[in-house]
């Protein structure tokens, strides 16, 4: 299966894609992870994409791009992938049509996860991450058993630097202006489902999950 994970800031995309990806044995693609992992290792490409990320801004197109065109011709995504975060303006969407199409395959599912952005500034401001493993936590809707510490291997929590609440309204902003084109973009292409995001996270992957299993029948 070839997906498409949309949804504002904090709607929940990386949530549901550590589920999908567990489930569909397919790769999970985050721009976001992906950038965050070359700012980690000082990449050039980190350097570039830090001034964009810290100001809640757009990576430029012409880097984004680059950098899924490559992670999509790897191996392990010949039997599908779950794109998060991508695309996410138009020419990321006409690019990804190209690089697909060149591959001889086409996005099947958009799913857009809906939230309420009153919902989503908390779910940002309280989110909190595991340094070792990037397990996603929050502080009141899904909080680690002991206070600052990861469940799965006792990692460190942390705050992304993106999390303050300056940066979220930012983000917010610019997404909300970018997003509408899109969905209107893969509605007309008759691949786009919404999907309630303000429901439990089991809830929401129910749902998700429902969407993936009634499209094979
Ligand atoms: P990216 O990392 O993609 O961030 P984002 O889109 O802002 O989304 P988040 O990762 O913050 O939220 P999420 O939807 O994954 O939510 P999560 O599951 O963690 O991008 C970061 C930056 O990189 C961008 O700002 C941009 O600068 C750059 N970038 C990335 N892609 C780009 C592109 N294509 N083009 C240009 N630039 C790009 O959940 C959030 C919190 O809510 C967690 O604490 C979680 O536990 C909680 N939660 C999740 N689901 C629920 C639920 N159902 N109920 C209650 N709480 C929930
Ligand atoms: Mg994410």
């Amino acid at each position: 299966m070839n997906i498409v994970l949309m949804g504002l800031p904090g709607a929940g995309k990386g949530t549901q894609a550590d589920k999908i990806v567990e489930k569909y044995d397919i790769p999970h693609i985050s721009t976001g992870d992906m950038f965050r992992a070359a700012i980690n290792n000082g990449t050039e490409l980190g350097l570039e994409a830090k001034s964009y990320i810290d100001k809640g801004a757009l990576v430029p197109d012409e880097v984004t791009i680059g950098i899924v065109r490559e992670r999509l011709s790897q191996p392990d995504c010949d039997q599908g992938f779950l794109l998060d975060g991508f695309p996410r303006t138009i020419e990321q969407a006409e690019e990804l049509d190209n690089i697909l199409s060149a591959l001889g395959k086409s996005v099947e599912h958009v799913v857009n996860i809906e939230v309420a952005k009153e919902e989503l500034v908390k779910r940002l401001t309280g989110r909190r991450i595991c340094k070792v493993c990037g397990s996603s936590y929050h502080l009141i809707f899904k909080p680690s058993k002991e206070e600052g510490i990861c469940d799965k291997d006792g990692g460190e929590l942390y705050q992304r630097a993106d999390d303050n609440p300056e940066t979220v309204n930012n983000r917010l902003e610019v997404n909300i202006k970018q997003s509408q084109p899109l969905l209107d973009f893969y509605k007309a292409k008759n691949v786009l489902t919404d999907i309630n995001g303000q429901q439990d996270i089991n809830l929401v992957f129910a749902d998700v999950d429902a969407l993936f299993k009634s499209s094979r029948n």
